[in-house]
């Protein structure tokens, strides 16, 4: 069992950015990926969430989950499989609040409701969640339930009761949608979770939290990767593995260490030639 990312190369436009990347990453572990602006960590992030916008160039690339490979498939499907999928832009959903929109993602990836099939998107959950009623079944959980966890999860998040009634078209901090990103992975309990750049406008306390939640998905067998061009948020949430990636090209793969190595002499051992 593992994500397996095998010789994955990715164009935008014209542009070559990823070169030839490969990877698996276990269950349980976590895994950072570090690399100067630039280097397509974030092209990284997208062309395994299945965004169309990144095109896969090499016919032998394959992005497997547990010996499927989904490289063909959609974000939904994705979704379905055990792959997290971040909220884009939270603040940009009018009249949902925060709690109905988890409530809904977390309905559509669980069922296995073939009219949900193709819904996980954010503004399919939102459409969907306009046309479910309370006869709409819930696969796992009970709405009571349901709303259970969310509150003792949003707790350890340090996220309060209110903010979960807020509706998505408020005004969200940087580190609020940070935080709803976290909280987001912790409800849907995917087997494999890619947060890019999670730590970027987090104040320290928040640093920690966000920390000990990808400490506790690991702990509940998920597999981890956190992609930072800092190592700070891995003082907190220690790496079993660092890969450093730089102009597309996954340059340097080792434990923890790497990481202090890279906070000590940045990446210009890597990026003189
Ligand atoms: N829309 C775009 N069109 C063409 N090139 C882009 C676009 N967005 C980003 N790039 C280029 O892709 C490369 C990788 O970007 P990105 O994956 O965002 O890097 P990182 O996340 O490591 O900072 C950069 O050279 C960037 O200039
Ligand atoms: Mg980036």
């Amino acid at each position: 069992m593992s994500l397996k990312i095998k010789n994955l190369s990715v164009s935008l436009g014209e542009k070559q950015i990823l070169k030839d990347i490969s990877l698996e990453i276990k269950p349980g572990t976590i895994h950072a990926i570090m690399g100067p602006n630039g280097s397509g960590k974030s092209t990284l992030a997208q062309a395994l969430m299945g965004n169309p916008n990144y095109k896969i160039q090499n016919p032998k690339s394959k992005i497997q989950i547990n010996n499927k490979n989904i490289i063909n498939y959609g974000p939904d499907e994705r979704a379905r499989e055990g792959l997290f999928l971040a909220f884009q832009n939270p603040t940009a959903i009018p009249g949902v609040s925060v709690a109905n929109l988890l409530k809904t993602a977390y309905q559509l990836v669980k069922s296995k409701n073939k009219e949900s099939r193709h819904k996980v998107g954010i503004r399919d959950a939102v459409n969907a969640h306009s046309s479910q009623t309370a006869s709409g079944h819930n696969p796992a959980l009970s709405v009571w339930q349901f709303n259970e966890m969310l509150v003792e999860k949003a707790k350890k998040l340090g996220i309060p009761q209110e903010f979960l009634r807020r509706s998505l078209n408020e005004a969200f901090s940087g580190g609020e949608k940070k935080k709803l990103e976290m909280l987001q992975a912790l409800v849907l309990e995917p087997k494999y979770a890619i947060f890019d750049e999670i730590d970027t406008g987090l104040d320290v306390d928040a640093l920690k939290i966000v920390a000990k939640a990808i400490d506790e998905l690991k702990k509940t067998g998920c597999g981890v990767v956190v992609i930072t061009h800092y190592q700070r948020i891995l003082k907190f949430a220690k790496p079993d593995f660092v890969h450093i990636l730089v102009k597309g090209k996954i340059v340097a793969s080792d434990g923890g260490k790497l990481a202090q190595t890279v906070e000590k002499s940045g990446y210009k051992k890597w990026s003189e030639n």
